[in-house]
């Protein structure tokens, strides 16, 4: 078969590390999954920059739009970010193409996810978006694929590296909030807009596609309930451990007796508890279902080469013939969707992890 061609718009953290794995693993991948996977056309901003990769066989975009719409090319891996402009233009002009779509954009999907999904049936394609929620940590196949038998009744974690990692520097070395962002930057954690980290919006997104994997339906950003850590000093940490309590941004979907409750906010958790002990970038999601009973997944929730991991598990889904169609984000609505009301500060700041 011909090689599987790829068009990948965005040449950053995970982008350029993407590019990299599939030049140094071309032989590995094409034996893995059948069919050969090269690039073919990239896009970034700026074409003279150092990506640690060698750009130039590409065929190169400075418009993603552009890309997407008239590249040669047999999937388009959409790595710019955001939820407005380029990223959402991009994706819609490749699926108008029918194109298959790989993101790991969760604000995309957040807040347009529904409506792409429509696209990407009628033209009778998909999106795959492993890597949009908890980086490298396999949680979207989990949830659509291992525990497809079962009936889910709460999905909840840690689903931002950034907060995570600012919050166990600011307890375990006293470094100041602000300290501690400004390195999740440096290493590439942070989302272009840091905001969207700190003020619980990216755990937001996340948790919002989650609650439509797990309870099968619509994607609704609106009724998830959202603060971050902007407020959470070291004080308060150093408070909380006194009590016995590591304060985490929990994420949590759960079906409740009034509808699906969504909302994000720090927590104070036991010590003990295993979420208590996820540390620095990792994320972790843990799934009660009626089968299994209780799952937790942790792993590396951000940075290049974690996140390049998911991007490539669809990759080479789609090289190997094996992913499944639907999108998953939208699936016709399988059960009646209630909306849980959420007060600020409902169940105050502790989880009861049983
Ligand atoms: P970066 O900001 O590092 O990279 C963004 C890339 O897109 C850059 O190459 C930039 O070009 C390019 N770009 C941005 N805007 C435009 C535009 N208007 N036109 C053309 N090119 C543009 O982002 P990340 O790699 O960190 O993130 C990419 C996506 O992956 C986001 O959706 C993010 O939420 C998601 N993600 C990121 C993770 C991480 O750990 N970083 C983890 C999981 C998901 P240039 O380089 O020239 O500036
Ligand atoms: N900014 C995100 C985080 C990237 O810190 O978790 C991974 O989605």
């Amino acid at each position: 078969a011909r090689p599987l061609r790829l068009g990948i718009a965005g040449l950053g953290t995970v982008g350029a590390s993407l590019a990299r794995l599939i030049v140094d693993r071309t032989d590995i991948y094409a034996k893995r999954s059948g069919r050969a996977v090269e690039i073919a056309a990239v896009s970034a901003r700026d074409r003279s920059k150092d990506r640690g990769v060698d750009i130039s066989g590409f065929a190169w975009f400075d418009d993603p739009v552009e890309l997407a719409a008239k590249a040669d090319i047999d999937v388009f891996v959409e790595l710019v970010g955001g939820s407005e402009g380029a990223a959402p233009d991009a994706v819609k002009a490749a699926l108008n193409r029918g194109l298959p779509v790989v993101t790991a954009n969760k604000a995309l999907l957040a807040h347009h996810g529904v409506s792409l999904a429509k696209l990407a049936q009628r033209k009778n394609t998909t999106i795959l978006f492993e890597a949009a929620v908890a980086g490298g940590i396999p949680i979207i196949k989990t949830l659509r694929e291992a525990l497809r038998g079962n009936a889910v009744s709460r999905v909840y974690g840690i689903l931002n590296g950034t907060c995570n990692y600012m919050l166990t520097r600011m307890e375990k070395e006293g470094i100041a909030f602000e300290d501690c962002l400004k390195d999740a930057q440096r290493l590439g954690y942070a989302e272009a807009d840091p905001t969207f980290d700190i003020g619980g919006f990216d755990a937001a997104h996340k948790l919002a596609i989650l609650t439509s994997l797990a309870f099968g339906c619509e994607i609704d950003l609106e009724s998830v309930f959202i603060e971050g850590i902007s407020a959470v000093s070291n004080d308060d940490i150093a408070a909380a451990a006194e009590l016995g309590y590591r304060i985490k941004l929990l994420a949590v979907a759960q079906r409740t007796e009034s509808g699906i409750e969504q909302r994000v906010h720090p927590a104070m958790i036991p010590i003990a508890s295993a979420l208590a002990q996820i540390d620095g970038v990792t994320n972790a999601v843990a799934v009660d279902s009626d089968l299994l009973g209780s799952i937790l997944l942790a792993g590396p929730g951000a940075g290049g080469k974690a996140t390049a991991s998911a991007v490539l598990s669809d990759i080479l889904d789609l090289a190997a013939g094996t992913s499944i169609p639907t999108l998953g984000v939208a699936p016709a609505s399988l059960q009646p969707y209630k909306r849980a009301r959420m007060r600020a500060h409902e169940g105050g700041y502790y989880i009861r992890l049983t």
